[in-house]
């Protein structure tokens, strides 16, 4: 599935698959620029928790909201399926998918965010060795994918014995739109399943975990050929049999990627479901406790090696989402007002702090789970407002702290870009990100599904450059630390730290 032979069409198509919803964006290859884009479903996404710590999706519901936007989209701009030259995925990291010899999943996927695995991963890193591990994996074997395998091999024993193939959610995507079943090399480095030292499958890890290599598919690059939309698939996506899926990348990496951020010293961030800074590096870089982690960037080969660096904060846009679901009743305010109400709260909203980890076990606190808080309330002084402001500076805060820890690393950088979606839309993140980081911010007009479908172009020899693969990215805003205000954020960063330290320590 290596060769892509260069595609023909006006148009291109990215999928974003994330946890809360799909989205599918055109883009015109002449251009560059978007023709329009598809959300669904209207209401996010669930993630079903049968226990305290888990996290569960079912992979087909990802495929369904697939064939409703790309739909929507041929419908809504009267495209004519013929005219698109290649489709690119951009999927939620880490999740298990796994199938039987029919292609059937063989129970809901066990994604990103779900704890279960933890400690099978906290014990793999203890008995294999911390400088084992992290020489060849860059990671502990954490609550990644390889560690989510094992964890369905001790406890789902009959389950396990059907698996003909585990993959990654964006790789299962690509198997229902091509038949096709393979991972890539970055998607291998996001389940702790890749080897920096031997450049290959983490064999010793599978060992290890007493798992089968055969259950690993057939590994490709990120803009590879992985397949040609089947006459099947292309019904039930309203498309044309044939095109070609020529990018597949975890949504982190993609992010990076949209941004054009591929170079050693550049940055990227999302506030989706989770928070993310991404910082590129040539170099095997890895953080000792593996509070962040290091994965195979998309622009990665042999030659010129490419790792992203990556902080994340689960907590992030779920928090604020969250908040939106329980505060009021009946008409649920959207975004933009909630922004607006957040904004009526003076920096550091009256001193009342929130800690927004209360979306399963966090990276930077070495998979430890300590749940969302909310500290210092005074039902005299404080109202919604407060709450909304102390949430968006909070998951802020969660981010500096993760920065901090990648500042040892000697990951340096002075600007981060991010595409105007989900929590970058909101002024006030914009100004408490850049004061409390010290950090510049650039805006940039794209998301995950514009750069599926940009990756998609590459990858399909549509665009044979980065240059012209990233001429319709515009930077609509620069947004500069400012002394006064950031001197206010440090404050309100120190206070919140010090309730962190009491949380962590008791
Ligand atoms: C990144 C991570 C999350 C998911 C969200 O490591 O786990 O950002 O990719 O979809």
């Amino acid at each position: 599935m290596t060769n892509s032979s260069v595609a023909s069409g006006n148009y291109l198509l990215g999928f974003d698959v994330g946890s809360s919803s799909v989205k599918a964006a055109l883009l015109d290859t002449e251009t560059g620029k978007i023709i329009g884009s598809a959300v669904s479903p209207a209401q996010e996404m669930e993630m079903i928790a049968h226990k305290p710590g888990w996290a569960e999706q079912a992979p087909e519901d990802w495929w369904k909201y697939v064939t409703i936007t790309s739909k929507t989209l041929i419908k809504e701009y009267s495209i004519d399926p013929a005219d698109i030259a290649a489709i690119g995925i951009s999927y939620q990291m880490h999740g298990l998918v796994a199938v039987d010899e029919n292609r059937q999943v063989v129970r809901p996927s066990i994604i990103w965010c779900d704890s279960r695995a933890a400690e099978i991963g906290s014990n793999a890193f203890e008995q294999l060795g911390s400088k084992y591990c992290l020489t060849r994996y860059l990671n502990s074997p954490g609550n990644f994918t390889a560690s989510k395998l094992k964890w369905v091999k001790e406890n789902e024993p009959e389950l396990y014995k059907i698996i003909y193939k585990v993959m990654l959610p964006g790789d299962y995507i690509s198997m229902k739109m091509t038949g096709e079943i393979g991972t890539t090399v970055s998607g291998l480095s996001e389940g702790i399943l890749w080897d920096y030292e031997q450049q290959g499958l983490a064999d010793s890890l599978l060992e290890f975990y007493g798992i089968d290599e055969r259950l690993i598919p057939n590994t490709y690059l990120s803009f590879d050929m992985h397949g040609k939309l089947t006459p099947e698939a292309a019904e039930e996506i309203g498309l044309k049999q044939g095109i070609q899926v020529s990018y597949k990348a975890g949504d982190q990496p993609n992010n990076a990627f949209s941004l054009n951020v591929l170079e050693p010293g550049e940055a990227a961030a999302t506030a989706g479901t989770s928070g993310v800074i991404y910082g590129v590096t040539g170099d095997n870089a890895f953080d000792p406790k593996s509070r962040v982690n290091t994965f195979v960037h998309v622009n990665h080969n042999s030659g010129k090696p490419r790792n992203g660096v990556l902080l994340c904060v689960n907590g992030t846009g779920i928090m604020n989402s969250w908040l939106r679901k329980t505060l009021g009743t009946e008409k649920k305010p959207d975004y933009d007002q909630l922004n607006k109400l957040a904004s009526k709260a003076p920096i550091g909203a009256d001193g009342v702090t929130i800690l927004p980890f209360g979306n399963g076990a966090e990276r930077i606190f070495e998979n430890r789970d300590l749940g969302a808080s909310v500290k210092k309330l005074n039902f005299n002084r404080h109202e919604t407002a407060h709450l909304l402001r102390a949430a968006q500076e909070g998951i802020v805060f969660a981010l500096n702290y993760g920065f901090e820890i990648m500042g040892a690393m000697n990951m340096q950088f002075n600007t981060v870009k991010a595409g105007h979606t989900n929590m970058f839309l909101s002024p006030l993140f914009r100004e408490a990100f850049v004061n409390t980081t010290g950090l510049t911010l650039e805006m940039y007009n794209t998301d995950g599904a514009l750069g599926a479908a940009r990756g998609a172009g590459y990858g399909a020899g549509v665009y044979t450059t980065y240059e012209e693969t990233f001429s319709g990215l515009e930077l609509i805003d620069r947004i500069e630390p400012d002394s006064v205000i950031r001197a206010a954020y440090q404050e309100s960063y120190q206070n919140w730290y010090t309730l962190l330290q009491f949380e962590l320590n008791n």
